[in-house]
């Protein structure tokens, strides 16, 4: 249910912020009406460049074509480090916070620094030059952020894997990109389990014949099976290069590659988003601070991992670009118990806080005592991320946790877009639980209806679309710029489509709803359907297979799989662990299944197409409201499919 409550701006935020009511209304005003104006100025006094750029912004939305600052050269690993050595050079850079309670690390920005300029001559010794792609598969440790930063100093292109991949995952991503270096660890460690992270590696490798050096972080004390000529262990790589080599920062071109994530689409494997280096910094540099309104004495946490962008923008490149103290956490909230968040809160005295809907949901669900017996009197803000937050969650999440002091801002955003786009400003925002609220400057959303018409006026709802580029948009998938156009450029002209349906209400205030495309989100973590459905039929057990979304208490959605199995396999309990395996193997565990039905067809039309809008209504147990099924070849299978179901459920 909506909740018609509005929080006003705390009279702490209100005079003190960066951003207040009035800068907020007249700076939006101005980014929309001069935005080359508005990002030139903001480019100048939040960034360090080596040279200046020609010109500021060159578009198209049917090329489509995307630049910012061109012919600026920037490099972003002097702009998170170099440039604050002499005000901030002890100042905490990186906290970071192990798998055990109280194992942390603090390391300062001339550490940091240091470390960055080592590896990046020991990826330069190893052959690494500017525009080569390097992958990065490591747990939640500083040194996962060393690398990045190592690589932007070097002008070599990241792209980060997040530990959870399989096997198959990571050889996909480092083959679609073609990789030189890996880094990884030999172990990782999450709660309970350690992660065979080299192993997984090594296993992944035997197909990727880009990859000509392997550097091993140790994470644990656990042996690993190194292949001479290929792996390094990376402490003995550093020591044995002693300082020496060459760790200049390279000149880069506003308009080069940063780094390469791969991320889900509605069809298809997982696409490279290419992000360059000028416009994405300063999308993520002037977020970072006006979002979360930071002061210098800020100990800011985001929860994110760096294999998500929301470990790239907001645990790594906004906050040091910023020169803010930022905390790395390498565990899971619930281990050693429900407190650990608050716990961390507590012991690090952080002050902003900023995690994802799924986390907070299931931290309810455990009791506040959790909460409530940790000292979280340094927070002052709180943050979401990931997915819409329903109003229960935010309404917990304000009071419990924040005490009802914190104001909440709920970020909405995309692997696509950089950074944050649409989201309150804490000294300027009156928030409501569960809405994005307000565009950010130089953000132009629009609703359109499913032919694309443009609605205007308040208290409506459409489809998310956004007309005018922003510096940290994406610039192409890799390696298949018409994919790009495709996905993004093609459904309405003009516009670039977010995937996501939205409301807006009487007040202009943004309510995302979903999304609106064959793309999940499975606590906060996006999930193609195309990807899940090749998984199971890979397990060998499957004909065919639909995956749909359905309602789940904690991860806001759950995976629902219809099956067909093939002909003389059995519908049983070791046939649906065999999927699930297969999902785990070809993806990653946060993939698996939460419900799988076997059914002997999948409602399709005459012509052979998969009518999903019935597989969801079944799914979210609407089975009343299938709507019409006539144009199906076999209306029959719906009753079974409702039944399968049903009985599920019963
Ligand atoms: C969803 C994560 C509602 C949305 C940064 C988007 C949200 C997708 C919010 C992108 C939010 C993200 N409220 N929905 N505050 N933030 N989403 O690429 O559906 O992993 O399209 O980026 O998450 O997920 P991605």
């Amino acid at each position: 249910m909506e909740s018609r409550q509005v929080f006003p701006v705390p009279q702490a935020f209100g005079s003190r912020a960066h951003i207040t009511a009035e800068r907020y209304e007249a700076l939006y005003r101005e980014s929309v009406q001069d935005p080359e104006g508005f990002w030139s100025r903001q480019a100048k006094e939040l960034l360090s460049w080596k040279e200046p750029w020609s010109k500021v912004l060159t578009w198209d939305f049917k090329g489509p074509t995307i630049r910012w600052f061109e012919g600026g050269k920037i490099n972003v690993s002097e702009n998170c480090l170099d440039r604050h050595l002499e005000h901030r050079g002890s100042k905490p850079a990186i906290i970071w916070e192990g798998n055990e309670p109280g194992e942390t690390r603090t390391v300062s920005y001339r550490e940091l620094h240091e470390q960055v300029c080592a590896t990046a001559a020991l990826l330069r010794s190893l052959g690494v030059r500017k525009g080569d792609r390097v992958a990065i598969y490591l747990p939640m440790i500083p040194e996962a952020a060393v690398a990045m930063l190592a690589c932007a100093r070097i002008g070599a292109i990241h792209t980060v894997v997040f530990a959870g991949f399989s096997a198959e995952a990571l050889r996909d991503r480092i083959n679609d990109c073609g990789c030189a270096v890996l880094f990884t660890a030999n172990e990782g460690l999450r709660g309970p389990k350690a992660i065979p992270l080299k192993e997984t590696a090594d296993e992944a490798l035997a197909e990727c014949p880009s990859i000509r050096h392997v550097l091993v972080v140790r994470r644990t004390a656990a042996t690993v099976a190194m292949t001479p000529g290929r792996d390094l262990w990376y402490d003995e790589a550093l020591a044995a290069l002693g300082g020496a080599g060459d760790s200049r920062p390279e000149s880069v071109d506003a308009e080069d590659p940063l780094f390469i994530l791969y991320t889900s689409g509605s069809t298809g494997k997982p696409k490279g988003v290419l992000h360059t280096t000028g416009g994405y910094l300063l999308q993520v540099t002037m977020t970072h601070r006006y979002v979360f309104d930071l002061r210098e004495e800020d100990v800011y946490c985001c929860a994110a991992d760096v294999g998500w962008v929301t470990g790239h923008s907001y645990v790594v490149y906004g906050p040091l670009s910023n020169g803010a103290t930022t905390v790395m956490f390498e565990s899971v909230p619930t281990y050693p118990d429900a407190g650990r968040y608050w716990e961390m809160v507590e012991r690090h005295r952080i002050s902003i806080f900023y995690t994802a809907p799924t986390a907070i949901r299931a931290l309810a669900k455990e009791g506040d005592e959790f909460v409530t017996r940790h000292d979280r009197s340094s927070l002052r803000l709180l943050g979401t991320v990931g997915e819409p937050i329903n109003p229960d969650a935010w309404l917990w999440y304000h009071h419990v946790v924040g005490e009802a002091r914190c104001p909440i801002v709920d970020t909405w955003w995309q692997t696509e877009t950089g950074g944050v786009l649409i989201s309150p400003l804490p000294g300027a925002t009156p928030t409501k639980p569960g809405s994005a609220t307000k565009p950010l400057f130089g953000v132009q959303p629009v609703l359109v209806d499913d032919e694309g018409r443009e609605i205007s006026g308040n208290g409506v709802r459409g489809r998310l679309c956004i007309k005018f580029p922003w510096p940290g948009m994406m610039r192409t998938v890799y390696g298949d710029h018409e994919r790009f156009r495709q996905t993004y450029f093609s459904m309405y002209p003009g516009l670039y489509f977010t995937g996501d349906g939205c409301r807006r209400d009487e007040d202009g205030y943004y309510w995302i709803t979903g999304r609106v495309d064959d793309v999940l989100n499975v606590a906060g973590h996006r999930l193609g359907t195309a990807e899940l459905e090749s998984a199971i039929v890979r397990s060998g057990l499957v004909a065919e297979a639909a995956v749909v979304g359905i309602p789940h208490e904690i991860k806001g959605q759950g995976i629902g799989a219809f099956c067909v199995l093939r002909g003389d396999v059995a519908a049983d309990a070791s046939t649906t662990k065999g999927i699930v395996q297969a999902v785990r193997e070809v993806i990653s565990p946060i993939a698996a299944p939460d419900s799988i039905w076997f059914v002997s067809g999948l409602p399709k039309t005459r012509s052979g197409k998969v009518m999903r809008r019935i597989l969801r209504k079944v799914g979210e147990g609407e089975y009343d409201s299938v709507g019409d099924v006539t144009t199906l070849a076999d209306p029959s299978v719906v009753s079974e499919i409702i039944q399968a179901v049903r009985a599920s459920r019963a």
